[in-house]
Protein backbone atom coordinates (compact mmCIF):
# COMPACT_ATOMS: atom_id res chain seq x y z
CA UNK A 1 0.00 0.00 0.00
CA UNK A 2 1.17 3.44 -0.77
CA UNK A 3 1.44 5.71 2.73
CA UNK A 4 2.64 9.20 3.97
CA UNK A 5 4.43 9.80 6.95
CA UNK A 6 4.22 13.79 7.88
CA UNK A 7 7.15 13.90 10.66
CA UNK A 8 10.35 12.25 10.39
CA UNK A 9 11.27 11.88 13.86
CA UNK A 10 11.81 8.73 16.29
CA UNK A 11 8.18 7.96 15.90
CA UNK A 12 7.54 9.10 12.08
CA UNK A 13 11.19 7.82 10.71
CA UNK A 14 10.70 4.09 12.66
CA UNK A 15 7.14 3.72 11.82
CA UNK A 16 7.87 4.52 8.10
CA UNK A 17 10.91 2.26 8.07
CA UNK A 18 9.07 -0.51 9.49
CA UNK A 19 6.08 -0.04 7.33
CA UNK A 20 8.51 -0.54 3.90
CA UNK A 21 10.07 -3.62 6.00
CA UNK A 22 6.70 -5.24 5.60
CA UNK A 23 6.79 -4.23 1.93
CA UNK A 24 4.69 -0.89 2.02
CA UNK A 25 5.53 1.79 -0.08
CA UNK A 26 6.43 4.94 1.94
CA UNK A 27 7.19 8.20 1.51
CA UNK A 28 8.56 10.31 4.72
CA UNK A 29 8.18 13.74 4.87
CA UNK A 30 9.69 16.65 7.25
CA UNK A 31 9.59 20.12 6.91
CA UNK A 32 13.38 20.37 8.18
CA UNK A 33 15.00 20.41 5.19
CA UNK A 34 18.58 19.74 6.54
CA UNK A 35 17.07 16.76 8.48
CA UNK A 36 15.40 15.36 4.94
CA UNK A 37 18.99 15.80 3.26
CA UNK A 38 20.47 13.87 6.15
CA UNK A 39 18.21 10.60 5.57
CA UNK A 40 18.96 11.26 1.43
CA UNK A 41 22.43 11.30 1.91
CA UNK A 42 22.01 7.64 4.23
CA UNK A 43 22.34 9.30 7.28
CA UNK A 44 20.46 8.96 10.60
CA UNK A 45 19.70 11.83 12.49
CA UNK A 46 19.10 9.97 15.48
CA UNK A 47 20.38 6.73 17.59
CA UNK A 48 18.02 3.65 17.18
CA UNK A 49 19.22 0.23 17.34
CA UNK A 50 18.53 -1.47 14.27
CA UNK A 51 16.92 1.58 12.55
CA UNK A 52 19.79 2.41 10.18
CA UNK A 53 20.16 -0.98 8.43
CA UNK A 54 16.26 -1.01 7.77
CA UNK A 55 16.46 2.93 6.05
CA UNK A 56 19.14 1.93 4.16
CA UNK A 57 17.49 -1.58 3.09
CA UNK A 58 14.49 -0.14 2.03
CA UNK A 59 15.46 3.40 0.70
CA UNK A 60 18.08 0.96 -1.86
CA UNK A 61 15.04 -1.36 -2.18
CA UNK A 62 12.52 1.78 -3.33
CA UNK A 63 10.36 1.11 -0.68
CA UNK A 64 11.50 4.21 1.15
CA UNK A 65 11.78 7.88 0.08
CA UNK A 66 12.22 11.24 1.82
CA UNK A 67 10.83 14.75 1.15
CA UNK A 68 10.53 19.13 2.66
CA UNK A 69 6.94 18.41 0.52
CA UNK A 70 3.81 17.69 1.87
CA UNK A 71 2.52 17.85 -1.27
CA UNK A 72 4.09 15.17 -3.00
CA UNK A 73 3.34 13.07 0.66
CA UNK A 74 0.02 13.15 0.34
CA UNK A 75 -0.20 12.52 -3.48
CA UNK A 76 1.69 9.58 -3.11
CA UNK A 77 0.41 8.39 0.05
CA UNK A 78 -3.95 7.00 0.20
CA UNK A 79 -2.58 6.70 4.32
CA UNK A 80 -1.71 9.80 5.70
CA UNK A 81 0.17 9.26 8.97
CA UNK A 82 0.20 12.65 10.84
CA UNK A 83 3.79 12.14 13.20
CA UNK A 84 4.93 15.41 14.76
CA UNK A 85 5.86 17.12 17.99
CA UNK A 86 3.20 17.41 20.54
CA UNK A 87 5.56 19.31 23.03
CA UNK A 88 3.95 20.09 26.55
CA UNK A 89 2.85 23.77 27.00
CA UNK A 90 3.87 25.20 30.77
CA UNK A 91 0.21 24.59 32.34
CA UNK A 92 0.84 20.50 31.47
CA UNK A 93 -1.70 20.80 28.66
CA UNK A 94 -0.66 20.07 24.76
CA UNK A 95 1.31 22.54 22.10
CA UNK A 96 -1.46 21.29 19.79
CA UNK A 97 -0.15 23.69 16.98
CA UNK A 98 1.81 21.07 14.81
CA UNK A 99 -0.79 19.22 14.61
CA UNK A 100 -3.13 22.30 13.22
CA UNK A 101 -0.33 23.33 10.95
CA UNK A 102 -0.23 19.73 9.55
CA UNK A 103 -4.04 19.22 9.57
CA UNK A 104 -4.04 22.32 7.49
CA UNK A 105 -1.15 21.49 5.14
CA UNK A 106 -2.92 18.78 4.42
CA UNK A 107 -6.51 20.57 3.34
CA UNK A 108 -4.59 22.25 1.07
CA UNK A 109 -3.06 19.88 -1.26
CA UNK A 110 -5.77 16.81 -0.57
CA UNK A 111 -7.31 16.18 -3.95
CA UNK A 112 -9.16 12.56 -3.37
CA UNK A 113 -10.09 10.30 -0.56
CA UNK A 114 -7.58 9.96 2.13
CA UNK A 115 -7.55 8.72 5.82
CA UNK A 116 -5.54 10.89 7.91
CA UNK A 117 -3.80 9.58 10.90
CA UNK A 118 -3.16 10.76 13.98
CA UNK A 119 -0.38 9.24 15.20
CA UNK A 120 1.37 11.18 17.55
CA UNK A 121 0.29 11.11 21.27
CA UNK A 122 -2.70 13.95 21.82
CA UNK A 123 -5.33 14.67 24.55
CA UNK A 124 -8.72 12.67 23.42
CA UNK A 125 -10.89 14.88 21.07
CA UNK A 126 -7.99 15.89 18.91
CA UNK A 127 -9.53 13.39 16.00
CA UNK A 128 -12.44 15.39 16.27
CA UNK A 129 -10.78 18.78 15.66
CA UNK A 130 -8.21 17.30 13.39
CA UNK A 131 -11.30 16.42 11.23
CA UNK A 132 -13.15 19.87 11.61
CA UNK A 133 -9.96 21.58 10.04
CA UNK A 134 -9.23 19.24 7.47
CA UNK A 135 -13.28 20.17 6.38
CA UNK A 136 -12.79 23.61 6.71
CA UNK A 137 -9.48 24.23 4.38
CA UNK A 138 -9.92 21.52 1.96
CA UNK A 139 -11.60 22.10 -1.51
CA UNK A 140 -15.09 21.32 -1.05
CA UNK A 141 -16.64 17.55 -2.14
CA UNK A 142 -13.45 16.15 -1.14
CA UNK A 143 -13.63 12.98 1.26
CA UNK A 144 -11.76 12.08 3.58
CA UNK A 145 -11.49 10.44 7.13
CA UNK A 146 -9.67 10.95 10.46
CA UNK A 147 -8.13 7.79 12.18
CA UNK A 148 -6.10 7.49 15.42
CA UNK A 149 -3.50 4.87 15.70
CA UNK A 150 -1.54 5.24 19.15
CA UNK A 151 2.22 4.05 19.31
CA UNK A 152 3.54 2.19 21.82
CA UNK A 153 6.67 1.67 21.00
CA UNK A 154 9.89 2.70 23.35
CA UNK A 155 13.59 4.37 22.21
CA UNK A 156 16.21 1.93 22.31
CA UNK A 157 13.76 -0.90 21.14
CA UNK A 158 11.42 1.02 18.65
CA UNK A 159 12.10 -1.10 15.79
CA UNK A 160 11.18 -4.66 17.51
CA UNK A 161 8.35 -2.79 18.92
CA UNK A 162 6.88 -2.03 15.67
CA UNK A 163 7.78 -5.08 13.89
CA UNK A 164 6.32 -7.02 17.15
CA UNK A 165 3.33 -4.72 18.85
CA UNK A 166 1.25 -6.41 21.45
CA UNK A 167 -1.26 -4.82 20.24
CA UNK A 168 -2.71 -2.78 17.44
CA UNK A 169 -5.13 0.14 18.11
CA UNK A 170 -7.47 1.80 15.20
CA UNK A 171 -9.43 4.18 16.48
CA UNK A 172 -12.25 4.69 13.33
CA UNK A 173 -15.39 5.65 12.68
CA UNK A 174 -15.69 4.94 9.25
CA UNK A 175 -15.51 1.35 7.84
CA UNK A 176 -13.76 2.37 4.59
CA UNK A 177 -10.67 4.07 6.43
CA UNK A 178 -10.74 0.60 9.13
CA UNK A 179 -10.75 -1.69 6.05
CA UNK A 180 -7.66 0.36 4.51
CA UNK A 181 -5.63 0.27 7.83
CA UNK A 182 -6.59 -3.37 8.75
CA UNK A 183 -4.90 -3.90 5.67
CA UNK A 184 -2.46 -1.72 6.25
CA UNK A 185 -1.52 -3.88 9.25
CA UNK A 186 -2.04 -7.31 7.54
CA UNK A 187 1.60 -8.22 7.69
CA UNK A 188 2.02 -8.07 11.66
CA UNK A 189 1.33 -10.60 13.67
CA UNK A 190 -0.74 -8.84 16.76
CA UNK A 191 -4.47 -8.48 17.69
CA UNK A 192 -6.46 -5.34 16.51
CA UNK A 193 -8.12 -3.73 18.84
CA UNK A 194 -10.61 -1.40 17.20
CA UNK A 195 -12.22 1.63 18.92
CA UNK A 196 -13.50 5.04 18.10
CA UNK A 197 -11.59 7.65 17.79
CA UNK A 198 -12.01 9.07 21.28
CA UNK A 199 -11.34 5.86 22.94
CA UNK A 200 -8.33 5.00 20.95
CA UNK A 201 -6.48 8.68 22.20
CA UNK A 202 -7.76 7.85 25.56
CA UNK A 203 -5.80 4.40 25.52
CA UNK A 204 -2.63 6.13 24.56
CA UNK A 205 -2.40 8.62 27.41
CA UNK A 206 -3.71 6.01 29.93
CA UNK A 207 -1.30 3.28 29.14
CA UNK A 208 2.01 5.62 29.41
CA UNK A 209 0.06 6.57 32.48
CA UNK A 210 -0.54 3.03 34.01
CA UNK A 211 3.23 2.51 33.09
CA UNK A 212 4.35 5.66 35.29
CA UNK A 213 2.20 5.08 37.77
CA UNK A 214 3.69 1.56 37.91
CA UNK A 215 7.47 2.77 38.61
CA UNK A 216 6.19 5.00 41.29
CA UNK A 217 4.41 2.66 43.05
CA UNK A 218 7.70 0.75 43.33
CA UNK A 219 9.55 3.77 44.04
CA UNK A 220 6.87 4.56 47.05
CA UNK A 221 7.87 0.91 47.60
CA UNK A 222 11.70 1.56 48.32
CA UNK A 223 11.43 4.13 50.52
CA UNK A 224 9.27 2.35 53.07
CA UNK A 225 12.71 -0.79 52.61
CA UNK A 226 14.80 1.80 52.93
CA UNK A 227 13.37 2.58 56.25
CA UNK A 228 12.66 -0.79 57.84
CA UNK A 229 15.56 -2.57 55.76
CA UNK A 230 13.80 -4.76 53.02
CA UNK A 231 15.13 -5.26 50.31
CA UNK A 232 12.71 -3.21 46.87
CA UNK A 233 14.19 -6.18 44.16
CA UNK A 234 12.75 -8.97 46.38
CA UNK A 235 9.52 -7.51 46.96
CA UNK A 236 9.04 -6.42 43.28
CA UNK A 237 9.98 -10.09 42.17
CA UNK A 238 7.64 -11.09 44.84
CA UNK A 239 4.43 -9.17 43.79
CA UNK A 240 5.53 -9.08 40.06
CA UNK A 241 5.08 -13.17 40.17
CA UNK A 242 1.57 -12.25 40.42
CA UNK A 243 0.37 -12.63 36.96
CA UNK A 244 -2.41 -10.28 37.33
CA UNK A 245 0.18 -7.81 38.64
CA UNK A 246 3.61 -8.55 36.05
CA UNK A 247 7.11 -7.65 36.31
CA UNK A 248 7.34 -4.99 34.32
CA UNK A 249 8.23 -1.76 34.89
CA UNK A 250 8.88 -2.18 39.01
CA UNK A 251 12.06 -1.26 38.82
CA UNK A 252 13.03 1.14 41.39
CA UNK A 253 15.50 3.73 40.64
CA UNK A 254 15.93 7.47 40.70
CA UNK A 255 12.75 7.64 38.75
CA UNK A 256 11.42 8.15 35.47
CA UNK A 257 11.60 10.45 32.44
CA UNK A 258 12.23 10.99 28.96
CA UNK A 259 9.93 13.01 26.02
CA UNK A 260 6.47 10.60 26.64
CA UNK A 261 6.32 9.75 30.40
CA UNK A 262 6.19 13.25 31.99
CA UNK A 263 4.76 14.92 29.04
CA UNK A 264 1.59 12.26 28.59
CA UNK A 265 0.79 12.53 32.49
CA UNK A 266 0.67 16.01 32.68
CA UNK A 267 -1.40 16.09 29.36
CA UNK A 268 -3.46 13.32 30.67
CA UNK A 269 -3.77 15.42 34.37
CA UNK A 270 -4.25 18.69 32.45
CA UNK A 271 -7.26 17.35 29.98
CA UNK A 272 -9.03 15.67 32.92
CA UNK A 273 -9.20 19.02 35.04
CA UNK A 274 -10.75 20.26 31.61
CA UNK A 275 -13.09 17.69 31.15
CA UNK A 276 -13.95 18.13 34.90
CA UNK A 277 -13.19 15.19 36.35
CA UNK A 278 -9.49 15.71 38.07
CA UNK A 279 -6.92 12.87 38.00
CA UNK A 280 -5.53 13.12 41.81
CA UNK A 281 -4.21 10.00 41.65
CA UNK A 282 -1.47 11.09 38.81
CA UNK A 283 -0.85 14.01 40.49
CA UNK A 284 0.63 11.70 43.28
CA UNK A 285 2.23 9.88 40.41
CA UNK A 286 4.45 12.97 39.66
CA UNK A 287 4.70 13.83 43.52
CA UNK A 288 6.37 10.76 43.90
CA UNK A 289 9.08 10.55 40.74
CA UNK A 290 9.93 14.07 41.56
CA UNK A 291 10.75 13.07 45.54
CA UNK A 292 12.84 9.92 44.81
CA UNK A 293 15.54 11.87 43.22
CA UNK A 294 15.51 14.29 45.89
CA UNK A 295 16.26 11.19 48.23
CA UNK A 296 18.68 9.79 46.41
CA UNK A 297 20.40 13.38 46.61
CA UNK A 298 19.83 12.98 50.35
CA UNK A 299 21.19 9.75 50.60
CA UNK A 300 24.33 11.22 48.55
CA UNK A 301 24.54 13.86 50.83
CA UNK A 302 24.10 11.95 53.77
CA UNK A 303 27.28 10.16 53.15
CA UNK A 304 29.77 12.85 51.07
CA UNK A 305 28.62 15.90 54.33
CA UNK A 306 28.94 18.82 51.75
CA UNK A 307 29.37 18.38 47.80
CA UNK A 308 31.38 21.48 47.48
CA UNK A 309 34.77 20.79 45.65
CA UNK A 310 33.74 16.58 45.97
CA UNK A 311 34.38 15.23 42.62
CA UNK A 312 32.03 12.69 41.73
CA UNK A 313 31.59 10.17 38.78
CA UNK A 314 28.30 10.14 37.23
CA UNK A 315 27.97 7.21 35.10
CA UNK A 316 24.34 7.77 32.31
CA UNK A 317 23.27 11.00 31.00
CA UNK A 318 20.39 9.20 28.57
CA UNK A 319 17.07 8.62 30.12
CA UNK A 320 17.72 5.21 29.78
CA UNK A 321 19.88 3.06 28.08
CA UNK A 322 19.93 2.15 24.42
CA UNK A 323 19.10 5.44 23.46
CA UNK A 324 21.31 8.78 22.13
CA UNK A 325 18.11 10.93 24.07
CA UNK A 326 18.92 13.28 27.36
CA UNK A 327 15.48 14.71 26.57
CA UNK A 328 13.71 14.92 30.43
CA UNK A 329 16.75 13.12 31.58
CA UNK A 330 16.51 11.96 35.49
CA UNK A 331 20.16 11.70 34.81
CA UNK A 332 20.71 15.51 33.70
CA UNK A 333 18.11 16.40 36.86
CA UNK A 334 20.65 14.80 39.18
CA UNK A 335 23.86 16.37 37.71
CA UNK A 336 22.09 20.07 37.49
CA UNK A 337 21.16 19.53 41.56
CA UNK A 338 24.69 18.03 42.14
CA UNK A 339 26.45 21.03 40.37
CA UNK A 340 24.25 23.34 42.28
CA UNK A 341 25.44 22.52 45.11
CA UNK A 342 29.06 23.12 44.31
CA UNK A 343 30.25 19.15 42.95
CA UNK A 344 32.48 18.09 40.49
CA UNK A 345 31.51 16.05 38.00
CA UNK A 346 33.01 14.18 35.52
CA UNK A 347 30.59 12.31 33.73
CA UNK A 348 30.36 9.66 30.91
CA UNK A 349 27.53 7.92 28.79
CA UNK A 350 28.31 5.39 26.00
CA UNK A 351 25.35 7.40 23.33
CA UNK A 352 24.19 10.34 24.42
CA UNK A 353 27.47 12.92 24.87
CA UNK A 354 26.60 14.33 21.88
CA UNK A 355 23.19 15.42 22.82
CA UNK A 356 24.25 15.94 26.58
CA UNK A 357 26.64 18.92 25.18
CA UNK A 358 23.33 20.84 23.99
CA UNK A 359 22.30 21.35 27.10
CA UNK A 360 23.15 24.40 29.59
CA UNK A 361 24.72 22.01 32.39
CA UNK A 362 27.27 19.97 30.25
CA UNK A 363 29.17 23.47 30.61
CA UNK A 364 29.60 23.08 33.83
CA UNK A 365 30.91 19.87 33.71
CA UNK A 366 33.65 17.42 32.50
CA UNK A 367 32.50 15.28 29.75
CA UNK A 368 34.99 11.91 30.39
CA UNK A 369 36.08 9.91 26.85
CA UNK A 370 34.93 7.21 28.86
CA UNK A 371 33.54 5.56 32.41
CA UNK A 372 37.02 4.56 34.15
CA UNK A 373 38.36 8.06 32.75
CA UNK A 374 35.18 9.81 34.64
CA UNK A 375 35.96 7.60 37.62
CA UNK A 376 39.33 8.87 38.24
CA UNK A 377 39.95 10.48 41.49
CA UNK A 378 36.17 10.43 41.63
CA UNK A 379 35.06 10.73 45.67
CA UNK A 380 31.85 9.09 45.04
CA UNK A 381 30.47 6.87 41.73
CA UNK A 382 26.68 7.34 40.70
CA UNK A 383 25.14 5.23 38.37
CA UNK A 384 22.04 7.28 36.84
CA UNK A 385 21.31 5.40 34.21
CA UNK A 386 21.15 1.53 33.51
CA UNK A 387 23.51 0.85 30.67
CA UNK A 388 24.52 -2.64 30.82
CA UNK A 389 28.47 -1.80 30.33
CA UNK A 390 28.37 -0.04 33.57
CA UNK A 391 28.00 -3.37 35.52
CA UNK A 392 30.54 -5.36 33.09
CA UNK A 393 33.06 -2.36 34.42
CA UNK A 394 35.99 -4.16 35.81
CA UNK A 395 35.26 -2.96 39.57
CA UNK A 396 38.69 -3.30 41.26
CA UNK A 397 40.47 -1.10 38.52
CA UNK A 398 37.19 0.89 39.38
CA UNK A 399 38.18 0.80 43.02
CA UNK A 400 42.07 2.02 42.50
CA UNK A 401 40.81 4.49 40.64
CA UNK A 402 38.74 6.41 43.49
CA UNK A 403 39.64 8.33 46.59
CA UNK A 404 37.18 6.24 47.99
CA UNK A 405 35.34 3.39 47.42
CA UNK A 406 31.59 4.85 47.20
CA UNK A 407 29.07 3.68 44.92
CA UNK A 408 25.38 5.08 44.64
CA UNK A 409 23.51 3.24 42.63
CA UNK A 410 20.22 5.56 41.20
CA UNK A 411 19.26 2.00 38.89
CA UNK A 412 19.69 -0.79 40.98
CA UNK A 413 22.40 -2.03 37.90
CA UNK A 414 25.12 -3.83 40.29
CA UNK A 415 25.06 -6.10 42.99
CA UNK A 416 25.24 -5.30 46.33
CA UNK A 417 26.81 -8.04 47.80
CA UNK A 418 29.39 -8.49 45.12
CA UNK A 419 30.59 -4.36 45.56
CA UNK A 420 30.60 -4.85 49.23
CA UNK A 421 33.12 -7.87 48.76
CA UNK A 422 34.52 -5.91 46.47
CA UNK A 423 35.54 -3.54 49.56
CA UNK A 424 33.06 -0.69 48.42
CA UNK A 425 30.52 0.99 50.40
CA UNK A 426 26.99 0.60 48.21
CA UNK A 427 24.00 2.29 48.63
CA UNK A 428 20.84 1.36 45.78
CA UNK A 429 17.50 2.48 45.83
CA UNK A 430 15.46 0.26 48.14
CA UNK A 431 17.97 -1.50 49.31
CA UNK A 432 19.17 -0.87 52.52
CA UNK A 433 23.04 -0.03 52.99
CA UNK A 434 25.72 -2.80 52.05
CA UNK A 435 29.02 -1.37 54.14
CA UNK A 436 32.40 -2.72 52.53
CA UNK A 437 33.57 -6.10 53.30
CA UNK A 438 30.15 -7.22 54.78
C1 LIG B 1 7.31 4.95 26.82
C2 LIG B 1 6.39 3.72 26.80
O1 LIG B 1 7.02 2.63 27.47
C3 LIG B 1 6.04 3.32 25.37
O2 LIG B 1 5.12 2.25 25.37
C4 LIG B 1 5.42 4.53 24.65
O3 LIG B 1 5.11 4.25 23.30
C5 LIG B 1 6.42 5.69 24.69
O4 LIG B 1 6.70 6.00 26.07
C6 LIG B 1 5.79 6.86 24.00
O5 LIG B 1 4.77 7.36 24.45
O6 LIG B 1 6.27 7.25 22.93
P1 LIG B 1 9.94 5.36 26.48
O7 LIG B 1 9.65 6.76 26.95
O8 LIG B 1 10.75 5.17 25.26
O9 LIG B 1 8.55 4.57 26.22
O10 LIG B 1 10.71 4.63 27.64
P2 LIG B 1 10.38 3.54 28.78
O11 LIG B 1 11.14 2.32 28.49
O12 LIG B 1 8.94 3.41 29.00
O13 LIG B 1 11.04 4.25 30.05
C7 LIG B 1 10.58 5.51 30.54
C8 LIG B 1 11.29 5.87 31.83
O14 LIG B 1 10.88 5.01 32.89
C9 LIG B 1 12.83 5.76 31.75
O15 LIG B 1 13.38 6.89 32.39
C10 LIG B 1 13.14 4.50 32.52
O16 LIG B 1 14.41 4.52 33.11
C11 LIG B 1 12.03 4.53 33.58
N1 LIG B 1 11.69 3.20 34.14
C12 LIG B 1 11.16 2.24 33.33
C13 LIG B 1 11.88 2.95 35.49
O17 LIG B 1 12.35 3.83 36.25
N2 LIG B 1 11.53 1.72 36.00
C14 LIG B 1 11.00 0.76 35.22
O18 LIG B 1 10.69 -0.34 35.75
C15 LIG B 1 10.83 1.00 33.86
Amino acid sequence: MEIAIIGSGYVGLTTGACFAEVGHSVTCVDNNAVKIETLLAGEIPIYEPGLEDLVKKNVAAGRLRFTTSTEEGVAAGKIVFIAVPTPPQPDGSVDLSFIEKVAREVAAVIKDYRVIVDKSTVPVKTGEKVAETIKRYAPEGVEFDVVSNPEFLREGCAVHDLMNPDRIVIGANSDRALALMQKLYEPFVAPVLVTDINSAELIKHAANSFLALKISYINAVSALCERCGADVEKVAEGIGRDSRIGDKFLNAGIGYGGSCFPKDLAAFIAISDQLGVPFNLLKEVQNINAGQLDRFVDVIREALWVFREKRIAVLGLTFKPQTDDVRCSVAIDLIEKLVAEGAEIRAYDPKGMEKAKELSVTSKITLAPSALEAIDGAEALVIATDWPEFAALDFNEVKRRMVAPLIFDGRNLLDPGTMAQLGFTYRGVGRGRCVAGS
